[in-house]
């Protein structure tokens, strides 16, 4: 296989007594989207940092297409990094700020020239060329961030949490345009955030940090529906957590016992450790509520103990024993939802919804 565009090769830092990066290894793909999803803390801007090379490892290489840049400056690395605070130079105007990269790059004056304009008109900045940052709002400011980040054609851009500052509106709007540029350029993002939803929308790829590990790498599909710690099943959405007795495999499936209840699944981290109690991920829109005993490999009854409206959809919660207090919260379709009452209901769910998770 060729070399992957960017490969962190057992990346670890400290800072004093903190470890901010243990042993990190990462590889991205020429032309990817990803996204570095993790609480505050986890080590997101120090990954980028150390990429870009703001930082150095205290141990592990960075490689660029083979290449080790492990040792070398900012500037020598073919990256550039759009920061969590956008670091625009206030006392440069909008042209200024973009022809600074290139300035770096040793590029002539004309051909500064022309850059400028090409990426000006390319994120629409076109009116505000001789504006300082000052005179701009969050939205424009942060295009110009990418302007000056893109200008030089770097192989790859960091994107350190660059919405951050944005409202709810522009914030969408933004979202769009950037993976729109990234489509239409061609380049390796790699994003960082601490906002599942905006991961899930952005990225063909996310990789979830905790406390300085990949916790877990995939798609948005995979993590989502197929979580492989607990983590990452609550980090990212809403989901029902059962806690029970890991019984044995059976092929491919994991069977638990959960309130007395049998119960399939699978381990997309691999198989807890036998002992102590396991616990399985089911997202709340892959419970179906029936009046009869459903065909699915997982089936239980219930009551309606609470219904809750939610314009698209109905939030059910659902007492399954009342006297151990074994609940589950189910999504269902708002105009045929069950009514709250005695009458038992029948819940399922497939195998391939239940994700026993690995810890
Ligand atoms: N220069 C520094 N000196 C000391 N500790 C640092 C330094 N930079 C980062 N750290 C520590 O390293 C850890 C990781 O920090 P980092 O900035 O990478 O987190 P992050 O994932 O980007 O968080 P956030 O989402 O809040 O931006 C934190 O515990 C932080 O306090
Ligand atoms: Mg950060």
């Amino acid at each position: 296989m060729a070399d992957p565009l960017v490969r962190l090769d057992k990346i670890t830092k400290r800072f004093g007594d903190t470890t901010a990066l243990s042993e990190l290894d990462l590889d991205i793909a020429q032309g990817e989207f990803v996204t570095f999803l993790g609480p505050s803390g986890c080590g997101k801007s120090t990954t980028l940092r150390i990429l870009g090379g703001f930082e150095q490892p205290g141990s592990g290489r960075v490689l660029l297409r083979g290449d080790d840049v492990t040792r070398l400056p900012p500037e020598r690395r073919n990256v550039n990094m759009v920061f969590q605070d956008y670091a625009l130079f206030p006392h440069m105007t909008v042209k200024q700020n973009i022809a600074f990269g290139l300035e770096l790059k040793g590029m002539g004056k004309a051909e500064i020239a022309a850059r400028q304009d090409e990426i000006m008109s390319f994120l629409e900045l076109g009116a505000f060329g001789g504006r300082y940052p000052a005179q701009l709002s969050g939205g424009q400011r942060q295009r110009v961030a990418l302007a000056r980040a893109l200008a030089p054609d770097p192989a790859l851009l960091l994107l350190d949490e660059p919405l951050g500052a944005l409202d709810a509106k522009l914030r969408g709007q933004v979202q769009q345009e950037l993976k729109s540029i990234q489509r239409r350029t061609d380049k390796t993002f790699f994003f960082v955030t601490h906002d599942q939803e905006e991961a899930l929308t952005m990225s063909d790829r996310i990789v979830v940090m905790n406390k300085g590990k990949v916790e877990q790498d995939g798609t948005p599909e995979d993590l989502y529906f197929h979580p492989a710690s607990r983590f990452v099943a609550e980090f990212i959405g809403e989901t029902n957590l059962l806690t029970g007795d890991l019984r044995g495999t059976d092929g491919d499936a994991v069977v638990m016992d959960w309130f007395g209840q049998t119960l399939r699944g699978h381990a997309p981290g691999g198989i807890p450790q036998t002992g102590a109690p396991i616990t399985a991920s089911v997202r709340l829109e892959r419970l179906g509520c029936h009046a009869t005993r459903p065909a699915t490999a997982n089936a239980v009854q219930g009551r309606v103990v609470g219904k809750t409206f939610l314009g698209s959809r109905m939030a059910l919660d659902l007492l399954v024993d009342d006297a151990r207090g074994a609940r589950l919260r189910a999504y269902v379709d708002a105009r045929t939802g069950q009514s709250v009452g005695d009458a038992p209901v029948w819940i399922g769910w497939d195998e391939s919804s239940m994700a026993v998770l690995r810890d």
